[in-house]
């Protein structure tokens, strides 16, 4: 499925190096040294070289203070090689996200994160795709999965995931229902989901108590286990049995993330000629 867009994405990219001499580009930033982030980075960095984009990789030591991270958002804001602009979260403690994420540039902003974008997608009108939802958005489309009218429960109410998730659900006439650490009864909800989107960050956390039979279980999580075996929010086997569709960890929606970043850093350069 990521496969798809990506070779989608290589065609149209051709064709707008050929039409315009645009090359899209996108500047990666690391601070510190997160494993997590670092697979992250290295599968965009990837997946930038496979569609034809340039691309350029800051990797910054973890005692990067705030101006310096702001000098270089700013320096990459005024390239014009640089059509999008990704500062991979989080940041050290003593970094503001809030105040990077501000100073990005919003045309350059393939995250969707800068509240100009993140308000745009609140009406439903937007360039920017947020990366995570928008590729969960496409699996479920793919599958032909009807949403209109449908109950979507999302377990999560992050900036990055559960909030703008549950926008694009509600974009699509779900009835959408936003669960989080604090919910009560969790387990009567999440039994009520046609579609249930996990995106807590722990281990297997959702097993097959908490669906009904033929939902549609979506797993964002990804964790290590201390025997180093990555898995999801969702334990697989016994949602699996009760489940119509149900998606994988690793492999299900984490390609889908970056095949959406590809396609926002393509809208960003092409937005460019206007
Ligand atoms: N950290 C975890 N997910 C993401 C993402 O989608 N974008 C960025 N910038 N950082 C992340």
């Amino acid at each position: 499925m990521s496969q798809k867009v990506k070779d989608n994405l290589k065609k149209e990219t051709e064709k707008l190096i050929k039409d315009s001499g645009i090359t899209p580009g996108l500047a990666v930033v690391i601070v510190g040294d997160d494993p997590a982030s670092r697979v992250y980075v290295n599968s965009k960095k990837k997946a930038c070289a496979e569609i034809g984009y340039y691309s350029e990789e800051h990797a910054l030591p973890a005692s990067t203070t705030e101006e310096e991270l702001l000098n270089l958002v700013e320096k990459l804001n005024n390239d014009d090689k640089i059509h999008g602009i990704l500062v991979q979260l989080p940041l050290p403690k003593h970094i503001n996200e809030e105040t990077i994420i501000n100073a990005i540039n919003p045309k350059k902003d393939v995250d969707a994160f800068h509240p100009v974008n993140v308000g745009k997608i609140m009406i439903g009108n937007f360039d920017f795709l947020p990366c995570t939802p928008a590729g969960v958005m496409e699996l479920l489309d793919d599958a032909n999965i009807e949403l209109n009218g449908k109950n979507a429960v999302v377990i999560g109410r992050s900036n990055i995931v559960g909030k703008p998730q549950s926008m694009l659900l509600l974009h699509k006439n779900a009835t959408v229902t936003i669960c989080h650490s604090r919910t009560q009864n969790l387990k009567e909800i999440t039994k009520t989901a046609d579609i249930l989107v996990v995106a807590v960050g722990r281990a297997e956390m959702i097993d097959g108590d908490y669906i009904k039979e033929g939902a549609v279980v979506i797993d964002v999580g990804m964790n290590r286990l201390e025997n180093k075996k990555l898995v999801g929010d969702v334990h697989f086997e016994s949602c699996e049995k009760k489940a119509s569709y149900i998606t994988p960890v690793p492999g299900g929606v984490g390609p889908m993330t970056i095949a959406t970043l590809m396609k926002n850093t393509f809208t960003a350069a092409k937005n460019t000629i206007k």
